[in-house]
């Protein structure tokens, strides 16, 4: 799953982590790949990732092995991370010249995913990518990588402002580049229901993408912007919280939506923290 918006700030990285977290708690084996140079994905998953660190910079521009620079995160033993470091800022202009230059992720992803299926850790189920802010070349190798995009949108004015250039690189890409790639996931992130404007957001969007957008919106919530500095997801920092328990269940939406787990049809479901009136 690539996890893409190209507006800063929407909770992309708070929701690779999280969403990844969830997954690894329910006992998959998840790897997190931070595409973005600011390193905030490695920083919430408190692996290394001072410069110089084996990490997808090595892996995107001097095509080594993703084997190297994996690391498992401390808190969760089925949670693996390739983290950025500032080496990657330099990246997007260096790709520039480089031989397959959109596709060079996926190539070492795919390397390592078979590697993996024969390794004693066992095979990965799930990957998410982290992207940076921007539509450059690190977030279309995202979108190559990936078969599932997942976008998380922020419950506020210019919410879907920008949405259209995305959906529109993501149909380039598509056509050109990756045939399997297709927006499988929206989730409505820093929901507050006490406001009208988030009300109307969340039901906009809704309304366009019904069968995309996850029951479960996020809520905002002090704990997850804290779990961060301490090195950790939410999930571990305060598991009990409303943020950890929104981003579980959007965990367990993103299993059930899955042809190859999915087990018969849930009828358990749990209500949103929307507010009464919201369309599901
Ligand atoms: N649900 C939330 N409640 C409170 N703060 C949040 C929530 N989601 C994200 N944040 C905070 O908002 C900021 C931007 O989130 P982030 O995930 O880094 O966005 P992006 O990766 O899209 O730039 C961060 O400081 C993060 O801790
Ligand atoms: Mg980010």
């Amino acid at each position: 799953m690539t996890v893409a918006n190209q507006k800063g700030g929407v909770g992309k990285t708070t929701t690779t982590v999280n969403v990844a977290a969830g997954l690894a708690m329910a006992g998959l084996n998840v790897l997190v790949i931070d595409n973005d140079p600011q390193g905030n994905a490695s920083t919430a998953l408190g692996v290394e990732h001072r410069s110089g660190t084996p990490s997808v910079y090595e892996v995107l521009v001097e095509g080594a092995p993703m084997s190297e620079s994996v690391q498992q995160c401390p808190d969760i033993p089925t949670l693996w991370c390739v983290p950025a470091t500032i080496d990657l800022s330099g990246a997007e202009i260096e790709l520039v010249s480089l031989v397959s230059r959109e596709t060079r992720l996926r190539r070492a992803l795919d390397v390592y995913l078979q590697e993996r299926e024969a390794s004693p850790e066992g095979r990965i189920d799930y990957v998410l990518v982290d992207c940076p802010p921007s539509l450059g070349l690190l977030t279309v190798n995202a979108f190559v990588t990936g078969r599932e995009v997942l976008i998380p949108i922020q419950c506020e004015y210019y919410a879907l402002e920008g949405l259209s250039q995305l959906l529109k690189t993501i149909d380039m890409i598509k056509a050109h580049l990756n045939p399997t790639l297709h927006v499988s996931t929206i989730l409505l992130t820093m929901y507050d229901g006490r406001t009208n404007l988030a009300q109307q957001v969340a039901q906009e969007v809704r309304t366009h993408f019904p069968e995309q957008t996850l029951r479960t919106t996020v809520p905002r919530s002090v704990r997850i912007s804290e779990a961060p500095s301490h090195g950790q997801t939410v999930m571990t920092y305060d598991p009990g919280s409303t943020g950890a328990l929104a981003y579980l269940e959007a965990a367990r939406e993103v299993t059930e939506r899955d042809p190859a787990l999915r087990g018969a049809p849930s009828q358990t479901t749990t209500a949103t923290n929307e507010q009464q009136g919201e369309t599901r």
